[in-house]
């Protein structure tokens, strides 16, 4: 069995050796050319002239291109068409691209670029959420709303009300390696694009539309990201095309890579978000209704802000059941960055929302705030040990969870607490407020067993006694549980496709459509693809996405690679698998279920072959060693107007805590011990996953904490390098930092039994921010509301805002 070992990542030490090749590690043809954007220096206006002939006369400069200059119109867009390539004379951000350098080095086209004399007309810039709501700039007629019972009337019925607003920052992806793209022309005006894209087909299919191609005319590969995070989702598409419509005029190999600066000027980020909300709630914290309303900021074209914004509405219950719930969201237009596709997809701005809720309630209360959560818990839907006694409303289970009930103490440190008082689950029917049956919760026995392994009691009481005792340092410590929606809102994504070949020597060559981008995707495929054949792992040769193997392919996201490659690479091993055993069952005058591959061999009846012996004679046999597979998930039905069905073909979850401490002098604080127990399904490779765990965390608690996009008045992007954005470094990892994995096995049927978890850990980030509001919460009676990202500057404001 390849499937469920923890084996490291196929391409480790190429990356730690610095042999793992990225674009911009493609050796180039003598005569490439190379590319870079003149970008516009205001963020909103018109361009009353330009004079690029000092562009044009720089060193090394071949041709200078304006947006009149292409012979079609170029466009970047992934879904409304509404991001010219460049400007033409209307300026929609500080730092859209406004002419095009192609140069004979990288250096020459950056430093040429910056020689331009651009005269502009300014218009005042709408940069805030407040300015786009002042002049109603907006992607849609209106707000989208989503309703499930009445949320006003419940809340204004109930005897405890919260209300608030918080504001959420966005997040920089900060990939390793940036955007980068090579074009490579061919005869007859084809074109290879090597591009560094979670996406290869949204690639193909911008750069035949700007070449004026058919699709089949363009090919794109991708062996590696060095990350993407969702920025590669569509912020590599003005690279792939510039290098496409370079290449077409000059007839040179073109390549095109944004330096640090650059792709932080230029390309789109995670959507800021101010949320506000209203909850109305019972004596111990259960919630009778909530209002939430979503501003988001989603800058300047469409890009993926209509299913980012969604995905936040999706997530708006987390793990909890809303009996009556309004859900609104505006979608607003600004003159920044595009703010585009990151890890969570909107889903972690809604989760904050309702966490926010729940830390809100347990202060008013003065509970805490874990027994709130898990009051308000979806029930188990099958009965399960906590949901039965107070919850006579409870509907009966659609049908049960097999292992949500798995042996906890095979996962150790049991016994120090005993666990806390049972939380009877909340009454009414088990749905979403978009409709859809929650049919998998496990939280309830993982929080549990999660309390437990993290000593969750006992170190909330030694908690307070610290801060009775400590009047600077502060500590705090909070529970956040994670659940979250796995699969393309746009159900027709939810597709994937395979090509394997096995060769006469038994070796295996397989491809899928999806990108690897350092989460491990290749590996847990070719895992999938070893175990069909009984072969090791290394028998498996991984190769570069390419858009000319396999067709049509979704983006690599929505955590969702391994669920649907891992399918589709299975249907199609399993068709050359039954034709060799079909070859050996012959030659034994027995039945090809008499056929076994295991142990790189192949057993029938009392004889065995080598699995290269046995390719060989299926070749000799004239048999066909090479297949297709595909894979469309199932169940899925969704109507996103409506905001009502089933987008979502099963749920991830998991819970973290995390402890803190605070200066309560600076605002200056620090994760002490972070605990995590994550569901992963039956794990199709631990190690990986756990990877995933840890990194995703930590990203999600950077976003939440010390990573500060700035803009200045005048739109300018103020935080565009490390120097000023801090995103978290090693030593910024939790001291402690305990990650287990639920042991229990998806009750849907996906590959193996197996659960995404590309994006799920991110929110686990979410109690960082939470055990800080606990922390500040220590210094003063009044409710914190602590925004994010919870720098040193805004936990020192909340510091001094409770005491007052
Ligand atoms: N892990 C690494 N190391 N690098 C990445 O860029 N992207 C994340 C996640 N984990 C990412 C990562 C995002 S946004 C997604 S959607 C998933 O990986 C995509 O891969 P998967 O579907 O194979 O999980
Ligand atoms: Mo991930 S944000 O879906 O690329």
């Amino acid at each position: 069995m390849s499937v469920a070992k923890p084996l490291p990542h196929d391409a480790a030490p190429l990356h730690v050796s610095g042999a793992a090749r990225y674009v911009d590690d493609i050796p180039v043809p003598a005569n490439c050319v190379h590319l870079a954007f003149g970008m516009a220096q205001i963020a909103a206006g018109r361009i009353t002239a330009l004079d690029l002939d000092p562009v044009r006369a720089a060193p090394g400069v071949i041709a200078v291109l304006q947006a009149g200059d292409l012979q079609r119109a170029a466009d970047c867009s992934p879904s409304a068409h509404d991001e010219p390539l460049l400007s033409g004379h209307t300026i929609n951000y500080l730092g859209q691209p406004v002419f095009l350098v192609i140069a004979e080095s990288h250096l020459q086209a950056r430093k040429a670029a910056r020689l331009a004399q651009i005269t502009y007309k300014e218009r005042d810039a709408i940069l805030t959420i407040d300015d786009a709501l002042g002049a109603d700039s907006r992607f849609e007629k209106g707000p989208i709303v989503w309703e499930k019972g009445d949320a006003g009337e419940a809340i204004d019925g109930a005897p405890h009300v919260v209300e608030g607003k918080m504001e959420l920052g966005g997040q920089e992806h900060f990939y390793l390696e940036g955007q980068a793209a090579l074009a490579l022309p061919q005869e007859g005006g084809d074109m290879v694009v090597h591009s560094s894209t979670q996406h290869p087909t949204e690639i193909q299919h911008k750069v035949a539309e700007a070449l004026g191609l058919p699709m089949h005319s363009v090919r794109v590969e991708t062996r590696r990201m060095g990350g993407g995070f969702g920025g590669k989702e569509s912020q590599g598409n003005a690279l792939a095309i510039s290098c496409a419509l370079a290449a077409e005029l000059t007839g040179c190999p073109a390549k095109m890579r944004y330096d640090r600066d650059d792709d932080m000027m230029i390309t789109g980020k995670r959507h800021d978000f101010r949320i506000e909300y209203r909850a109305g709630f019972d004596d111990e914290g259960r919630l009778s209704g909530v209002e939430f309303v979503h501003l988001v900021r989603c800058g300047w074209a469409q890009d993926l802000s209509l299913p980012v914004a969604d995905r936040a509405m999706l997530h708006s219950d987390n793990a909890y059941l809303l009996p009556h719930a309004r859900i609104e969201s505006h979608r607003l237009k600004t003159n920044t960055q595009s703010a585009t596709a990151f890890r969570g997809f909107g889903g972690p701005q809604g989760m904050v929302g309702i966490e926010r809720v729940m830390d809100h309630i347990a202060h008013a209360l003065h509970l805490d705030p874990l027994d709130v959560r898990r009051r308000n818990f979806y029930g188990t839907g099958d009965g399960g040990a906590q949901s039965a006694p107070q919850s006579p409303a409870k509907s009966p289970a659609p049908r049960g969870v097999p292992d949500s009930t798995v042996d906890v103490t095979s996962r150790g440190a049991v016994g120090e607490v005993p666990p806390g008082p049972a939380v009877p689950a909340p009454r009414g029917a088990q749905t979403t407020p978009y409709g859809m049956a929650v049919e998998d919760f496990i939280l309830h026995d993982m929080v549990e067993e999660l309390a437990r392994s993290s000593q969750y009691q006992a170190r909330r009481a030694a908690v307070r006694e610290w801060n009775a005792a400590n009047p600077i340092l502060k500590k705090g410590i909070a529970m956040t549980p994670v659940k979250f929606g796995i699969s393309f809102t746009l159900t027709h994504l939810n597709q994937a496709g395979a090509l394997v070949h096995v060769y006469q020597d038994g070796s295996i060559h397989m491809n899928h459509g999806g990108t690897e981008m350092g989460q491990g995707l290749f590996l847990k495929v070719a895992q999938v693809a070893a175990d069909r054949f009984g072969v090791s792992v290394d028998k498996v040769r991984i190769t570069a996405t390419d858009t000319g193997k396999v067709p049509n392919t979704s983006a690599t996201a929505a955590s969702s690679g391994s669920d649907l490659n891992g399918m589709a690479v299975k249907a199609a091993c399993d068709t050359i698998r039954d034709r060799m055993a079909q070859v050996l069952a012959s030659r034994h005058q027995t039945d090809a279920s008499a056929v076994r591959f295991e142990g790189g061999e192949v057993f029938v009846g009392a004889e065995s072959y080598s699995f290269a012996d046995v390719a060989k004679l299926a070749y000799e046999s004239r048999v066909s060693l090479s297949a297709t597979g595909f894979y469309r998930t199932p169940k899925l039905a969704w109507d996103r107007l409506k905001g009502d069905g089933r987008p979502f073909f099963y749920f991830a979850y998991g819970a973290a805590v995390t402890e803190v401490v605070i200066d309560t002098l600076t605002g200056e604080n620090r994760i002490l011990r972070t605990d995590i127990l994550h569901d992963c399904g039956a794990s199709l490779n631990p190690a990986i996953d756990r990877g995933q765990i840890e990194g995703g965390y930590v990203q999600g608690a950077g976003w939440l904490t010390t990573e500060e996009l700035v803009w200045d008045s005048a739109g300018r992007l103020r935080t565009h390098a490390p120097s000023t954005y801090k995103i978290p470094a090693c030593s910024d990892r939790p001291k402690v930092f305990n990650v287990a994995l639920w042991d229990g096995h998806n009750k849907e049927d996906t590959i193996y039994r197996s659960k995404a978890v590309g994006e799920p850990p991110f929110m686990l980030g979410i109690s960082a921010l939470m055990a800080l509001s606990d922390a500040v919460s220590a210094c003063g009676e009044r409710y914190p509301a602590l925004d994010a990202p919870a720098t040193a500057e805004r936990v020192l404001a909340a510091v001094t805002r409770v005491q007052e």
